[in-house]
């Protein structure tokens, strides 16, 4: 569990307007963790995930897997972090499901029955049998993300980077796609401002804003302290807030139930 598969030491980036968008940051992920990087609009957590498989290259290191991302790896650190964008019309380009989830595929020169079987299999597990024919644009924000994330996992990367996954969903499709999440065995990590998707996923929390870690720490520590979360433009997730309230009255009926035992064992 302690093997670091993504290590980012001093990493700063600058678009080329000069906006400064990282600020010194430094973290790990272990083999096997859930991570989430959580933090308000702009904070820069999607410039921080496309350092993660090469996309953006700033000054500092980013280490995956043991290695330091240089253009001679990129192909292959690019097969080990799979990339799910916020947004899938970025990831979704082809005339029909089909061929955008064997893209990837196709281009690891994989044989033709073998794509066939990889695609047909991830589309099932994924709920999407009999969409491979259909055309990317006509399906709804929920499909497209699970299509999008089928382009992913249909290449088997070691590491999952998620970000904002459950943005715009409806709460049934935001459910499913927790449950999803939550059967995918593998090491992820999640940009999210959705804290309630955070406390059912993650057990590591890194709280980033103005391009900086200002927190990390486990996720019941992050997730319940209002104050740190309030300061940046975030909120305790309403399921803890409910949780709390929940056993606040189990001990307030406890305390009750004491003192009514006690008025009636008194002599
Ligand atoms: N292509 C870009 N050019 C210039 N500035 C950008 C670009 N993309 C993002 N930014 C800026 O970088 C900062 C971090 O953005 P981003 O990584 O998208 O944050 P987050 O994902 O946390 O909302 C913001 O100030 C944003 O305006
Ligand atoms: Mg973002």
């Amino acid at each position: 569990m302690n093997e670091k598969v993504i290590e980012v030491e001093n990493l700063n980036f600058s678009y080329p307007d000069k906006t400064i968008a990282l600020r010194n940051m430094n973290f790990s992920v272990s083999r096997g963790e859930s991570l989430a990087i959580i933090g308000p609009n702009g904070a820069g957590k999607s410039t921080l995930l496309l350092h993660l498989n090469g996309v953006l290259r700033g000054e500092g290191t980013v280490r995956v897997l043991g290695e330091k991302i240089s253009k001679e790896n990129l192909k292959r650190i690019r097969e080990k972090v799979g990339m799910v964008f916020q947004d899938p019309n970025d990831q979704l380009f082809m005339p029909t499901v089909f061929d955008d989830v064997a893209f990837g595929p196709l281009n690891l020169c994989l044989e033709r029955e073998e794509i066939e079987k990889r695609v047909d299999s991830i589309l099932k597990e994924l709920g999407l049998e009999g969409y491979g024919k259909k055309s990317p644009s006509h399906l709804s924000l929920g499909e497209k993300k699970k299509v999008s994330l089928a382009t992913v996992l249909v290449l088997e990367p070691e590491i999952l980077v998620l970000d904002e996954p459950t943005i715009s969903l409806d709460p049934g499709t935001r459910r499913i796609f927790i449950d999803i999440f939550k059967d995918i065995k593998k090491t992820k990590l999640i940009a999210t401002h959705d804290l309630d998707l955070v406390s059912q996923l993650c057990s590591k929390v890194v709280l980033m804003d103005k391009g900086t870690v200002i927190a990390e720490g486990s996720c019941r520590d992050i997730l319940r302290n209002k104050k740190l979360l309030e300061d940046h433009s975030l909120e305790v997730p309403a399921s803890l807030v409910l949780n709390g309230l929940k056993r606040q009255e189990l001990k307030e009926k406890n305390r009750l139930s004491f003192s009514l035992w006690r008025k009636m064992t008194a002599r």
